[in-house]
This record gives C-alpha cells, structure tokens and sequence, in this order.
C-alpha cells in the first residue's frame, strides 16, 4: 500500500487526476471504476478542468460505478446513476452508456447482481479504481461484516452511513433508503489499481485502521491491505491517527519522478 500524505483535497485531487490522465495517455479504451460522494469531487474537478484545456479525452473509456441506492425512482437526483452524471461524466467527453451502474430497481436483485460483475468481466476488468471510504470503514458500501471474499450484492446500510448521508437528502435520515447494491470487496480487490482518497478529520479513525489496523470485517477497508497495487491519499486532517506518518511523507518525498502512483 502506498499511502501518500497531502495537504488538502486539491491536492489529492491533482495526485489522482496525474494517475488517471496517465493511464488514458497509454490505453485510451481504459475502464475507470468511479465513486460517488464527496470525496472523488477533487479528482472530477480535475479532470474536468484538464478536459477542458483539451489535455484528457474519455471518449474511448467506460466507466462502472460502485454501488447504487435499492429504490430510488430513475429520475432522483441522488441515485448514483444520476449522481455520477453531474458529478463527472456530463463534464467530459463520455460516450452515452459508456458509464453504467448496478440498476438499483431491479426486479431480480441477484440475476442484475451477476450481470453487473459479468459487464466489468466483459469490459476487461477495472484498470483504475476510485474509492472513498466511509466513517465506518467501508468502501462502496461494504459495511462492516462485509465477507472479505463478497462479491456485489445487496447490502443494509448502518444507521452510521445513513446518517453521514442524509446530507444529500436534506437532513432527512428516513429519506436514505435502508437497502443498496453494491460491489463486493473481492469485487473491488481485481481492479488493477485502487486509488483511495480520504479527507477530512472525520475519517482519521478510519484511516488509521486501513493503513495501519488488523485485516478485518470490522473495518473493511482494510481488505485493500491484500491489493497489490493500492494508494490511499490522506490530507492533513484524516492523517492524525497514523503513527507512521513521518516515514509516509519522506518516502514520498523521496520517491524518483517517473515512478508516479
Ligand atoms: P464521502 O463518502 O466521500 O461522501 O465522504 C465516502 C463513502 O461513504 O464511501
């Protein structure tokens, strides 16, 4: 795991958006995995700007999302799918249906379930993989007790995830629905690189037992321990639980230009 201390979100946000821009220099047909919430905000923002100066192009990429709300009618703003659309993919060049999400009003939860992992298998598999990560430890919406083996699935929201969202629901706990779709940690383990932002003095605790916590249910995130080929970038304010941050930033200070993340 690289683990790269940051003094703010832009700051991830740019590390992130090198990443990403680097990989669609090499393989334009790349296959992004994106996260909605607050954190990805810094790398969409990004990357829409360098869109704009015409120094980035999605047109061949595709996009899978992570998860998605069991429920919310199509036209909600905050259903993932729409959430992704104003958040990133109407601001560059994407060609229509090449983002999908898992359809969170399917009849048939476990077949939609299946035939979102055999769309990513079909696309090739994610090259890069967004992700945030909950005050819980999650990420997608793995809450604790998720299997570290999970595939996507439907899963129960804590009251802890509902609660941090009701911010997009207008302060309404009852309006975040109970149920979601999401993909599973193993899921999630074959991206070949995981890109992990978190920000903000909330998610110290969590990030403490990513980086440096026990492999566990407990905290889920803590799965990425076993990725090849992970980077979580920490700002100052989700880093103060870390014992190792000395060593994290001079190893990063010292790290040769050409590496990249
Ligand atoms: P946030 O959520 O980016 O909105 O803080 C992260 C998450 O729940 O995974």
């Amino acid at each position: 795991m690289e683990v790269i201390l940051v003094p703010d979100p832009a700051a991830a946000g740019a590390v992130a958006a090198d990443a990403i821009c680097a990989l669609l220099d090499r393989k334009p047909d790349a296959v992004l995995g994106l996260a909605t919430g607050g954190s990805p905000l810094a790398i969409y923002d990004e990357l829409a700007r360098r869109h704009r100066a015409g120094r980035v192009s999605f047109a061949a990429a595709r996009g899978f999302t992570l998860d998605e709300y069991v429920g919310l009618p199509a036209d909600h703003p905050e259903s993932y799918r729409n959430v992704i659309d104003r958040d990133f993919v109407s601001r560059v060049d994407f060609p229509p249906g090449a983002v999908q999400g898992p359809d969170g009003l399917a009849v048939d939860v476990e077949a939609e379930c299946a035939e979102y992992e055999a769309a990513i298998g079909r696309a090739g598999g994610v090259d890069l993989q967004i992700l945030g990560i909950g005050t819980d430890g999650h990420i997608a919406f793995n809450e604790p007790g998720s299997s570290l083996a999970s595939r996507t699935r439907i899963k129960s929201l804590t009251r802890q995830t509902r609660m941090d969202n009701a911010r997009f629901f207008g302060g309404d706990v009852a309006a975040v629905p109970v149920h979601c779709l999401t993909q599973g940690l193993a899921t999630i383990l074959e991206a070949r690189h995981v890109v992990l932002v978190a920000t903000g003095a909330h998610k110290a605790e969590a990030v403490g037992q990513l980086i440096e916590g026990p492999i566990s249910a407990r905290w889920p995130a803590t799965v990425l321990q076993l990725h090849p080929r992970a980077t979580v970038l920490v700002d100052d304010d989700a880093a103060t639980r870390l014992e190792l941050g000395d060593y994290y930033r001079q190893t990063y200070r010292a790290k040769p230009d050409w590496q990249g993340i």
